[in-house]
């Protein structure tokens, strides 16, 4: 979600005349797009912006810019412009489109701006990204969330969910596939919950997926997220009869206890988890699932992270990103007692990778010997390799002579490096 809002950002920049730089020394605007989903997030933003206070001195003209979820959220715009009071202009995530216009007046002005509002608004769609992502295009077809997970302040800072109109979403992606993107990925907070808001019944997500499916021209089609209380067999079925989407799923689980995953206010049990995740195979065969894990919840007890534990086996996930819990102040989640000590927190995330990698490992060992294919996204320097992903996002390096990258290509895998796959090119199919 961040780095396409990124990417809008740059394309406002474009259209106000910059152009994009290396290094920071040689800038006019610097914009700091901020996180502020997990307590390092955030503090990896204070230290980049911290590190700009000697180029500021040395160079007073430049432009300094914060925006993204953290000056949403509580009093941390004042924070911010107290402890730095180098920074030029402030603005939050609903009004965004306003961005250009606000860094005219602070360049005209040479005065602080600041500007965050309250609630969000109508969906801005007059904003071309400047996409840096080829050939992957992200496309958002919803804002914010309704669900308020208790340890998520993403509902606090991004508001209401909104979702965009079908016409608008089906020509974006269109235009992308003519532009010659060869995957295009569906963002939404929880993409199960598209068109919710809408008055008139009849578009929600599967309509979507089955809309996108009719659009001619080779591309792959992914979505993320997904919230397992709302992916239905309706939805299963989109994706098996679309002729691009991916057979993969991400699918988020937070954890495999029913007393925490209640308490995260989750509303799904470990059953209802597992018996989606047999839907899922059983109408998308060799489906990929990955997931999202949280450990150390407040009050999560030893036996309740084994039960984290089992539930990953059993499902056995193609990839899981795994977090510590973070308490993120206005939370309800925050004010638990019980929150869990850190050494308890990172014993734990310790022992879950560690499972997680051993079943990435065995599940790359199968694809030795075998032939996928494989879309290019890029050329790795140090590998002196190209890498790419298969449908399932298996990663993959191989040598290859010509410029490949945006081509999807025949590879048969010789070897497996631990997470990823090693291989060489049979066919590059354009
Ligand atoms: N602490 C740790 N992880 C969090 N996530 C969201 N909020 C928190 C938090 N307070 C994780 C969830 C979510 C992912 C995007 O970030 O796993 O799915
Ligand atoms: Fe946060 Fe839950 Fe919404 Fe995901 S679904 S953004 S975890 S509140």
């Amino acid at each position: 979600m961040n780095v396409h809002e990124s990417e809008k950002i740059a394309g406002i920049l474009t259209e106000s005349g910059y152009v994009p730089c290396e290094r920071a020394e040689d800038a006019d605007v610097i914009v700091f797009n901020t996180c502020c989903v997990r307590e390092n997030a955030e503090q990896h933003a204070f230290g980049n912006i911290g590190m700009l206070k000697k180029l500021k001195k040395d160079k007073p003209e430049l432009v300094v810019a914060v925006c993204g979820c953290m000056t949403q959220q509580g009093d941390f715009a004042r924070r911010l412009s107290e402890t730095f009071p180098f920074i030029d202009l402030i603005i939050g995530t609903y009004n965004i489109d306003k961005f250009g216009e606000l860094l005219k007046k602070t360049v005209e002005t040479k005065k602080r701006v600041i500007e965050i509002l309250e609630k969000n608004g109508e969906i801005c769609e007059n904003i071309s990204p400047l996409r840096s992502s080829f050939p992957n295009a992200w496309v958002n077809i919803m804002y914010g969330c309704d669900n308020f997970c208790s340890y998520c302040v993403v509902p606090y800072v991004r508001g209401r969910e909104r979702s965009r109109k079908i016409e608008k979403i089906l020509e974006e992606v269109k235009s992308l596939v003519n532009d010659g993107y060869k995957e295009i990925t569906l963002l939404g907070q929880n993409v199960n919950s598209y068109g919710k808001d809408f008055k008139e019944k009849g578009v929600d997500f599967s309509r979507l997926l089955r809309e996108i499916g009719r659009i001619d021209g080779k591309f792959r089609l992914r979505f993320m997220s997904n919230h397992p209380k709302d992916l239905t067999e309706e939805v299963a079925l989109a994706i098996s009869e679309n002729p691009h989407a991916c057979k993969a799923v991400h699918l988020p689980v937070q954890s495999g206890s029913d007393r925490i995953l209640s308490l995260m206010n989750r509303r799904y049990t470990r059953e209802k988890f597992l018996s989606e995740v047999s839907m899922i195979r059983k109408i998308i065969p060799d489906c990929a699932i990955s997931t999202d894990i949280i450990v150390g919840f407040p009050t999560e007890t030893e036996e309740e992270f084994s039960e984290t534990l089992s539930l990953v086996k059993e499902v056995g996930f193609c990839g899981a990103f795994t977090f510590v819990y973070s308490p993120r102040a206005g939370t309800k989640a925050a004010v638990m007692d019980g929150q869990i000590d850190a050494e308890t927190k990172k014993d734990r995330i310790m022992r879950l990778v560690d499972l997680q990698n051993a079943i990435n490992r065995a599940d790359s060992e199968k694809y030795v010997g075998k032939t996928v294919e494989i879309l290019v996204e890029d050329f790795d320097e140090k590998k002196k390799a190209y890498m790419g992903r298969d449908e399932r996002g298996k990663m993959a390096y191989f040598p290859y002579s010509e410029k490949i990258v945006g081509k999807f290509i025949d590879a048969k895998i010789t070897s497996a490096s631990g997470m990823s796959l090693i291989g060489e090119v049979e066919k590059v199919k354009g």
